[in-house]
């Protein structure tokens, strides 16, 4: 008996391939939802817009019916689209158009267009109230969801790669006011430094976190009296390139979409020299259902699972662990932790992939 898993596109072409199931599939029909997607069988099927959207897909397989329905748009994990509703068959596409990002082209038209895109994400955010609620756009309560699920990974990741001996320090990337830092980091770092682009941002990070950041303690009491927020660092990540060896752990929450594809990787090449031997990343973001989402408002782009796999592989990083955000509420984008190391350490269990209950339609609703 054949059995079709159906949760993905990749079906579609996994298993829906005339090539790769002679003879086990009798009939294929969908009904589109918005007639992009054309299907038929024996034969091939093709799309118009790189992805095929339906609302029902009903098979035959060896004489039997199998009826999936479903609500959520497939997208081939290559393909995306944009807020505007404009669809993209591939990554390449969709970074030529948004950001003339071409591997290729170092022409001043492809630098323009770059150097737009992370203008209009910076102007964004500089027009946001520099408040715990503007950082997470209006979405200020789940702070302590969020806090809570980083304190367990961060103490899961310590009990699997010990750290050194001496004071442990972390580096806040796209901090935004410091909530991370305030609320977590500097729970169990002695020492942090935050790297933010948007200055009123960062100058209520350093309001609260002690004047001139050389106060000892911060303005959260939780925190012990010897941890501190030391360097405020006003730079995009793009542009930014840590002290060798300083960091434990270097932390990038909810501000890597900002990143194009090319900088994401050479973000994380060249700061993997910021980490002390033994340190490690951990990239906290939203996660789309498939391939990507790009918000025109604030330049950002949201990644799947499967993107965010891709890209670590050309970083060079190990995935070490990877677990969902828990608790958050049902119309913001699933959310995903990831720790990278230079290396596998201790007993690494294969990363977790996203469930079929996790998989869920891509949202417009997001913090970032
Ligand atoms: C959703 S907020 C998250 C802030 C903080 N990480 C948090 O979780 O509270 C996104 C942050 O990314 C910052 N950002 C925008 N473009 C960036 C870039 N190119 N490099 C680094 N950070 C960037 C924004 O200024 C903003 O502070």
């Amino acid at each position: 008996m054949t059995v079709l898993l159906f949760s993905q596109t990749s079906i579609i072409k996994t298993h829906l391939c005339p090539n790769l199931c002679s003879g086990a599939l009798q009939s294929f029909e969908t009904q589109q939802e918005e007639g992009a997607a054309r299907a038929s069988y024996p034969g091939t099927w093709s799309s118009t817009r790189g992805g095929l959207c339906c609302s029902t897909l009903k098979l035959v397989v060896g004489g039997v019916v199998v009826k999936y329905s479903s609500s959520s748009v497939d997208m081939e994990e290559e393909g995306g689209l944009d807020s505007d509703g404009r669809t993209y068959s591939s990554r390449k596409e969709m970074w030529e158009a948004e950001a003339g990002e071409d591997p290729n082209g170092s022409d001043a038209k492809s630098i323009a267009k770059k150097l737009e895109w992370y203008h209009k994400g910076v102007s964004y955010w500089e027009s946001v109230e520099a408040s715990v609620d503007g950082v997470l756009g209006g979405y200020g309560r789940v702070n302590a969801r969020d806090v809570a699920d980083s304190n367990a990974f961060i103490l899961e990741m310590f009990n699997e790669c010990p750290p050194g001996a001496g004071d442990l320090v972390a580096l806040d990337c796209g901090a935004g006011v410091g909530r991370v830092t305030k609320n977590f980091l500097l729970h169990h770092f002695h020492e942090v430094d935050l790297v933010e682009p948007v200055h009123h941002f960062l100058d209520k990070a350093q309001a609260d976190l002690g004047s001139n950041g050389t106060a000892r303690g911060s303005a959260n009491s939780n925190n012990p009296k010897t941890h501190r927020a030391v360097n405020f660092y006003c730079t995009p990540l793009q542009d930014f390139t840590p002290e060798a060896g300083r960091y434990d752990v270097i932390w990038v929450q909810w501000c890597i979409g900002h990143l194009t594809d090319h900088d994401f990787i050479a973000f994380f090449k060249r700061a993997q020299a910021g980490l002390k031997p033994g340190g490690f990343f951990v990239l906290k973001e939203n996660i789309a259902k498939n391939g990507f989402v790009v918000d025109k408002t604030d330049s950002s782009v949201t990644r799947s699972d499967a993107y965010f796999r891709d890209l670590f592989k050309q970083t060079g990083l190990h995935l070490q662990k990877t677990k969902l955000q828990k608790g958050f509420p049902k119309d913001l984008f699933a959310v995903r932790m990831y720790a990278l190391t230079s290396e596998p350490r201790g007993m690494s269990a294969p990363p977790s992939q996203p469930t079929r209950a996790s998989r869920r339609r891509n949202q417009p609703r997001k913090i970032h």
